[in-house]
């Protein structure tokens, strides 16, 4: 089997307006310069999306939007934006963030739509997983990661599964600076995700994809995260925000 190629995905979340996103852009896209074993995706806020695009315009780095509605072309939906439009900016779409599970209420059954939305207008779609401290204290891990990703990948077709990523992220190591042991997210990442993967799309599917970790990654705990046999990159956010970080991790990963 060759080595699946490493992909960091920097979620800005809702930071960096068009501004501050323009000039972050411009730094990191010096800053990749001398990466080439590594896909880099940045994902800023819809408004954002026009300026950063353009920065990142013939560079190697790819722009994703942190998520769609899940009606794929238009409608009367107010204040949404649909995978059809977003298709003609971004390579990469974020679906199903805890984030957005969380305050928007977002089931399932909603993220397989949009899962499917994305796939349809030729979307590259990162598919977020990930179980409360609750969940995990309970000893529920398992049974609550093969649930979202048996549902996320619900109706898909094994060619179309090809152009997802699947991102592990324990609810309880985003944005706490608590990240999970990397033996314990590489353990979800083989068993509970490819492990469930290979039972819906079989072996050759299942090794393609790629399947990130993510959940207060930064320059101190990156290495040990990265050598990991299951874990193909890393999903970050607050350490996508500076320059300085993004590209002290981009240099373990790349080495
Ligand atoms: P964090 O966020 O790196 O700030 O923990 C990760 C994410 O929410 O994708």
């Amino acid at each position: 089997m060759t080595k699946r190629r490493s992909i960091v995905v920097a979620n800005w979340k809702m930071f960096m307006g068009p501004s501050d996103g323009e000039h972050l852009a411009h730094n990191i896209v010096d800053i990749c310069q001398s990466f080439s074993s590594v896909d880099v995706v940045i994902c800023p806020p819809l408004v954002s999306l026009t300026k950063v695009g353009s920065v990142i315009e013939g560079t190697r780095i790819k722009l994703g939007a942190q998520n769609i509605f899940w009606e794929p072309d238009e409608g009367p939906f107010t204040g949404e934006v649909s995978a059809q439009m977003i298709a003609g900016w971004c390579e990469y779409v974020i679906v199903g963030h805890s984030e957005r599970r969380q305050h928007f209420e977002e089931t399932d059954d909603i993220v397989n739509k949009k899962v499917k939305a994305g796939l349809q207008h030729g979307l590259k779609v990162i598919i977020c997983v990930g179980e409360s401290l609750v969940e995990n204290n309970a000893g529920d891990t398992k049974d609550i990661i093969e649930y979202q990703v048996r549902s996320a990948y619900q109706g898909v077709l094994p060619n179309d599964a090809l152009q997802t990523v699947v991102a592990y992220e324990p609810i309880w190591a985003i944005g706490t600076g608590l990240a999970s042991t990397p033996y314990a997210a590489n353990r979800v990442c083989a068993k509970y995700v490819r492990g469930t993967l290979d039972r819906i799309f079989g072996y050759e599917v299942s090794q393609a994809i790629r399947i990130q970790y993510g959940g207060s990654i930064n320059r101190n705990n990156i290495s040990e995260f990265i050598v990991q046999v299951d874990i193909d990159g890393v999903l970050i956010g607050g350490s996508s925000l500076s320059a300085d970080e993004f590209a002290a991790i981009l240099h373990v990963i790349d080495r």
